[in-house]
């Protein structure tokens, strides 16, 4: 009998740190996912802005002009998205970038919508270059040219649309092409959350989940959570399971930091996957500089995880640097990964 192989475990399919979606989070997150202004927490200079273009566009009658949001997963796109929707009391239609093959897939979206509807466009960076043309004299005219028949027959037909406006969503700002990018009148960068911000978030959730959790313990959630929302609301779900198991079922201070030294998230909220990069940029490539890919194939990864996910924080706390040369270790990384070398009962430093 062949066994399978034990992942290496910064490959383990469960990652807490990941703040990509997982799809039991598809279902909590109905729950938990804020569907007003008032229930979402922080960003609150975007917030403003928003309520008052929207409310705006509903005093002149006229749809809302076409707004991209970007920044790292699990800040909150998709919320506001749905939350701008509902504001504007009109229906919302979300689809993703890689999902729209071909102009047809995009014109039969557009043709059934409603008047001022919000379309919802994820992962607006991957949709093709044809799809990504067809979609700008739709947000400039709202009308687009499909072509019809084929071979000598096919001719191009200009079909009206609907009023609308497009809600584009992205991890990747640098991917957009400038073409798109202006016809958006409402660019927005969402930003990693604050611990006093998150706290309030993470609080948020247990009322609405019923969990008895104490203040410090939330902000221990909070500074560990890697300044992203989904990330914390996901380590609050663990440390609910260990609360009710190895506690009496309320996280306090160190319920958390007990659950997360067994999950091997240390203090600053990193987990085996970032230190093993870091190490490996101190340790093989002498503090950097190191291409990404390097870096990539050197941890099993693919490069857009490290970019999109990984990365953006490291560089965040300060203990990444990106230099055209490629990535370098800071000063306060190799202190981090200091620290926990002289503490390896509790945290690991190395995958061995
Ligand atoms: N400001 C906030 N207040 C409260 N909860 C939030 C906030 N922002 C995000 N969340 C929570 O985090 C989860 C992730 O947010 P969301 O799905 O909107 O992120 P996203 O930016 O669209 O991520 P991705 O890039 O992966 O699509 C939401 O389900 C919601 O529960
Ligand atoms: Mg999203």
């Amino acid at each position: 009998m062949i066994l399978p192989q034990t992942p290496e475990p910064h490959t383990m399919p469960e990652k807490i740190l990941s703040p990509e979606k997982t799809e039991k989070e598809r279902i909590s997150d109905l729950q938990i996912r804020p569907k007003t202004f008032d229930e979402f927490v922080g960003q609150t200079g975007l917030e403003e802005q928003l309520q008052i273009f929207i409310e705006a566009a509903k005093q002149r009658g006229e749809p809302l002009d076409h707004i991209l949001f970007s920044g790292p997963p699990g800040l909150g796109k998709t919320t506001l998205a749905h939350i701008v929707a509902s504001e504007l009391g009109v229906a919302i239609r979300a689809t993703t970038g890689p999902v729209l093959e071909r102009p047809g897939d995009l014109a039969a979206i557009l043709t059934n919508l409603g008047a001022k509807d919000v379309l919802f466009i994820d992962e607006i960076h991957r949709l093709n270059q044809i799809v990504e043309e067809t979609l700008y004299s739709a947000m400039e005219d709202f009308a687009i040219d499909v072509m019809i028949g084929e071979g000598a027959s096919a001719r191009s037909v200009r079909l009206n649309l609907s009023p609308f406006t497009l809600i584009g969503a992205t991890t990747r700002t640098g991917l957009i092409s400038s073409p798109l990018r202006d016809r958006f009148g409402v660019v927005n960068r969402l930003n990693f959350y604050p611990p006093d911000t998150l706290t309030e978030i993470v609080l948020r959730s247990c009322r609405v989940f019923g969990i008895e959790i104490e203040q410090n313990g939330a902000r221990e959630i909070a500074d560990r959570s890697r300044g992203t929302p989904r990330i914390a609301n996901r380590i609050l779900r663990r440390v609910r399971d260990y609360a009710q198991v190895m506690a009496d079922g309320v996280i306090t201070h160190d319920v958390v930091d007990s659950a997360l030294s067994m999950l091997k998230i240390d203090e600053k909220g990193l987990d085996e996957l970032d230190r093993t990069i870091l190490a490996m940029i101190i340790d093989d490539f002498d503090c950097g500089p190191v291409g990404v890919k390097n870096i990539a194939i050197a941890v099993g990864e693919e490069v857009r995880t490290i970019e999109d996910v990984v990365e953006p924080y490291l560089i965040q706390i300060g203990f990444v640097k990106r230099t055209p040369q490629g990535r370098v270790a800071t000063l306060a990384a190799v202190a981090h990964l200091h620290e926990h070398e002289s503490a390896p009962s509790t945290i690991q430093t190395r995958v061995t």
